[in-house]
């Protein structure tokens, strides 16, 4: 899968993609990720991608034009699924989006800054708005950042054992049961029997029961 990142700030976007499970899918071929500095596609003397908002008020907007050439640009290039802009009025980041965004090909994502962007490039540009949370950033790096690792994850390959996405939090809208590594007892807090039983149908059995019980607790929204 293909993500191209347009933003005003790349360098903002060096180190997210450059470790882990993100750089390591990068080098297996499974995700290719292209930061584009906005201000490259700036046409005016001074470089500038911003400007006064029409009919007043405070903050600078981002113009349509370097957007426009671009997407347009990459368009020639090859077909998109989809060309997504980063917002917190858009639609909530959750697993099930994340899922339905790991099957594309090649996406687009915008990276917005200062009062917000030209209302143009987002009626005929964008085909998806995301908000990771209700609070607001200063700008769309972050999030892009957090929207890629979600979608990498789950392409299959990603993670070496291809089970575990499948298995994270959310998948069946359960939360995580509570995990243990050794010592077995630590300054005497001790791992629940049940754990060291290698009884692996009980094993199952308790980690479902950990499961709904943390759902209900701290997330019961989840649980329809
Ligand atoms: N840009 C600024 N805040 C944001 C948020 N919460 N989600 C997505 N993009 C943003």
């Amino acid at each position: 899968m293909r993500f191209d990142i347009i933003t005003v700030l790349p360098g903002l976007l060096d180190s997210p993609f450059a470790h882990s499970i993100l750089q390591r899918a990068q080098k297996k071929g499974l995700a290719e990720i292209v930061v584009h500095n906005l201000r490259d596609y700036a046409t005016n003397k001074h470089k500038s991608v911003d400007d006064y908002p029409f009919g007043g008020g405070s903050g600078m907007v981002m113009t349509i034009e370097p957007f426009a050439l671009c997407i347009e640009k990459l368009k020639a290039e090859r077909q998109y699924d989809e060309v997504i802009f980063l917002t917190p009025d858009g639609v909530t980041l959750n697993q099930s989006v994340a899922n339905q965004l790991s099957i594309k090909q090649n996406v687009i994502l915008l990276c917005g800054h200062y009062k917000g962007i030209d209302q143009r490039i987002r009626d005929l540009f964008v085909t998806r708005e995301i908000s990771i949370g209700d609070y607001v950033l200063s700008g769309g790096e972050l999030p892009a950042a957090v929207l890629v690792d979600a979608i990498v994850r789950l392409i299959p390959g990603v993670l070496s054992d291809e089970t575990s996405a499948l298995s994270d939090s959310f998948q069946d809208d359960l939360l995580d049961a509570p995990v243990y590594t050794r010592p077995a007892d630590w300054n005497g807090h001790k791992v629940p029997d049940i754990l060291l039983s290698g009884n692996t149908p009980e094993i199952e059995k308790w980690r479902f029961e950990q499961a709904v019980e943390r759902t209900k607790e701290r997330r019961p929204d989840l649980l329809k």
